[in-house]
């Protein structure tokens, strides 16, 4: 068991391994938060609280009590009782108030962990255990119960939080702010480390100081966004890659979010993060409960690489499901770059059988496959074959490609609806609209209301329906625009702005049914590229699509910056043509295989079109991705060089758990003329071992000499250049 109550003290320490995370219950039955850091020797910590008197600060009870909430840490503060920082739970009563005062009433320790009910959630497995406390907090005015359910990892430095809220009393009340997770810290020497993008630029890296104020960052698109992902760091000033002290949070929720640290009067920072308030509000009847989705939150003393590490080996372990989490993803080729509309069954055989012949291991039949779809302009809803197109239907299709050796799988987007599609004609009312108002379109398209059960009843229907039809084995599920004019025929006046929410859990609802009714089938979830990239969507789909913009070069700024929260193995990366699409960019066939290496590896060009001696590399790079997808897959990731500011360079460095190996990935970005070759320190090795470069048997070196002094890459002559290097301890 990995947590703790101490009676006489009233606290709890929850210990992860070796980070401790205290809570005590102060004076009046406040929840407060005491240390989250460095495992430290069991004894009462209480004297952190400093509850001592603040001028001008309410407290309750006037001078008698000693808690001053404005300056008290709390572990889930509410609005409207003196705490004028963040808070984490606004509830509205029947009579229009909307104060409420959450104290302890009890709590409970178990081991394992508790199913969120309708959400993706981390969960306890034999290698990587948990154990759960749940604390009862209650409000006696407004009869609404609050359950803080944290969850401490054993192995890992990483902790898991959520709330339950349970309106106890007779008369509705509503919820308008309902944050899962608070955390508080005595300081405010922190930098805020977010992930920031656009379309093709997702996830790149920023990082600025903490100044006195809120600074956050926030979704309202209805997804979690291109532009903000729902993850933040907040590190000490000195931390880099390799040291110094981090705190990352991730919310595992694929919707409207907002995550916010606050600067206060008296220099200490709280953080909070869940589903973003703006137009959010949920009534919850008498007996009713509501659920908040997770945040996951890691501390690492060895810098942003350590907190990686720990979020890898939580979601390896601890949320991602299916078969396809112990076992590498067949090689793909995805006909989306290579033919976008312009296919059919024939161009798609003719890829397939290239395909195969060079060790290609799957084909994926991209958009354009259904109603009659021949730009995106229409079809979305209509899931059935457009027969003119693929001749001889998706039957033939599938068993032509099987009997290649190859598998199948195919491009959905069923979330979606196109203005010119029988469903839109037969149900325009189960878009997510608003009566009288124009409704916005983006790519010629609308949004299901998938608050809606029989929307989503039909839908799967359809998907069912295809599924059966034939041998499909994968499938890539995209979701190409953000949410507009809100609204839905089906919700009361008073539910409106329960839609957002209920879209993702509508969502959510279809990807379990999906996955547990086609456990085989590999599901890559998309978004416009990466507007989905998130710990939600990671529950449901292995891999994700990670950018729209496949120029490798970009791709490394957008992997960096992805693998800073998420594994390599679940970024979807591929080889692509060039000039690239999306940049206009040359590079080398051989580097761009080295940078989908580092992901969940696949091609996406025309195989038949590309030059002899790109397609003559294929088959050893298929070669070079099954050698290295364990060590990718499983291994411990260490970057170095930074490649948002210095543009030279960048690398990656897979280790074995057990240090027996390591893949070195070397990306060259600009050739800089007559410099001398690059003395590259790697990290993770085991000190005393010795290792050999597989190429060069008799280069034998320590892990110390490697990591110390660092090994000797050559001049890589052109940009765009690559250099990847296997280790082998002797
Ligand atoms: C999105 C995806 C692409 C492709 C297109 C098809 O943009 O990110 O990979 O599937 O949709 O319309």
């Amino acid at each position: 068991m990995s947590i703790f109550y101490n009676k006489s003290a009233q606290s709890f320490r929850l210990r992860a391994k070796d980070t401790d995370y205290i809570i005590k219950v102060a004076p009046c039955g406040y929840l407060a938060h005491v240390y989250f850091g460095k495992a430290l020797p069991d004894e009462d910590l209480s004297y952190l609280l400093r509850l001592d008197e603040n001028p001008f600060t309410p407290e309750t009870n006037n001078r008698d009590r000693a808690v001053y909430l404005d300056t008290l840490p709390l572990e889930f503060s509410c609005f409207g009782i003196g705490d004028y920082r963040e808070p984490a739970l606004k509830i509205r009563t029947s009579e229009g108030n909307s104060t409420c005062d959450m104290r302890y009433k009890s709590h409970v320790i178990y081991s394992g962990k508790p199913v969120l009910s309708g959400l993706p959630a981390t969960f306890s497995t034999e290698e990587s255990k948990c154990d759960t406390l749940e604390i009862t907090l209650y409000d006696d005015v407004t009869d609404v119960e609050t359950v803080l359910v944290y969850t401490a990892f054993e192995k890992l430095n990483a902790f898991a939080r959520s709330v339950r809220i349970t309106n106890k009393g007779g008369k509705p009340v509503t919820i308008e702010r309902i944050y899962s997770a608070c955390f508080e810290f005595d300081t405010n020497r922190f930098d805020m480390i977010t992930l920031y993008g656009s379309w093709a630029r997702e996830r790149h890296i920023e990082r600025h100081r903490l100044h006195h104020g809120k600074q956050e960052i926030d979704s309202m698109r209805g997804e979690s966004s291109h532009q903000y992902n729902p993850f933040n760091a907040l590190c000490s000033h000195n931390a880099d890659e390799d040291n110094g002290e981090v705190y990352g949070f991730n919310f595992v929720y694929s919707g409207n979010f907002r995550a916010s640290a606050e600067v206060n009067q008296h220099d200490k920072t709280r953080f909070v993060m869940g589903i973003n308030d703006m137009d959010f509000s949920w009534k919850l009847e008498s007996g009713q409960t509501f659920t908040a989705p997770e945040v996951t939150a890691v501390y690492s003393r060895e810098g942003i690489g350590g907190m990686s590490r720990t979020f890898h080996d939580l979601y390896r372990n601890n949320l991602i499901r299916g078969e396809y989490r112990s076992k590498r993803s067949p090689v793909l080729i995805n006909n989306w770059e290579a033919t976008y509309f312009n296919f059919d069954t024939q161009k798609l055989l003719s890829i397939a059988r290239t395909a195969s012949s060079l060790g290609i291991e799957m084909l994926v039949m991209d958009d354009g496959w259904f109603g009659h779809r021949d730009s995106d302009n229409s079809s979305l809803g209509d899931w059935f074959v457009y027969e003119s197109k693929i001749s001889g239907g998706l039957e033939y299709l599938v068993k032509s490609v099987n009997s290649l050796g190859m598998k199948f799988g195919l491009w959905i987007e069923p979330e979606m609806v196109s203005p010119d599609s029988e469903l839109y004609r037969s149900h325009p009312d189960w878009t997510i609209h608003i009566k009288n108002r124009e409704l916005t379109m983006c790519r010629e398209q609308y949004v299901l209301d998938y608050s809606r059960k029989e929307v989503r009843d039909f839908i799967y229907g359809m998907i069912r329906n295809i599924l059966d039809s034939a041998n499909i084995e994968y499938i890539k599920w995209d979701m190409n625009r953000q949410l507009t004019e809100v609204g839905s025929s089906s919700l009361p006046s008073e539910r409106q702005k329960e839609l957002w929410h209920r879209y993702v859990l509508g969502v959510y609802e279809l990807l379990e049914r999906l996955t547990s009714d086609y456990p085989h089938i590999l599901i890559e979830s998309c978004s416009g590229g990466g507007a989905r990239f998130d710990a939600g969507m990671l529950y449901y789909s292995p891999q994700i699509w990670c950018s729209d913009d496949t120029d490798a070069f970009e791709r490394l700024k957008i992997q960096y910056g992805t693998s800073l929260c998420y594994p390599c193995c679940a970024t979807g990366s591929h080889v692509s043509d060039c000039p690239n699409h999306t940049t206009g960019r040359i590079t080398p066939f051989s580097s761009r295989a080295d940078v989908a290496l580092a992901g969940a590896f696949g091609y996406e060009l025309d195989i038949t079109a590309i030059s002899e001696n790109d397609r003559k590399q294929i088959p050893m790079q298929i070669q070079k991705y099954k050698k290295y997808s364990e060590l990718v897959r499983k291994g411990d990731l260490y970057r170095m060089g930074d490649v948002f500011s210095d543009c030279k360079q960048v690398a990656f460095m897979f280790v074995a758990k057990d240090k027996s190996e390591a893949l070195v990935e070397y990306f060259q970005i600009l050739c800089r003329p007559n410099t001398r070759s690059v003395m590259l320190k790697l990290k993770g090795l085991e000190e005393n071992a010795f290792y050999y470069d597989e190429r060069n048997p008799d280069f034998v070196l320590s892990g110390s000499a490697l990591m110390n002094c660092g090994i000797n890459i050559k001049n890589l002559y052109s940009d765009f250049q690559s250099e990847t290097i296997h280790l082998i301890r002797k």
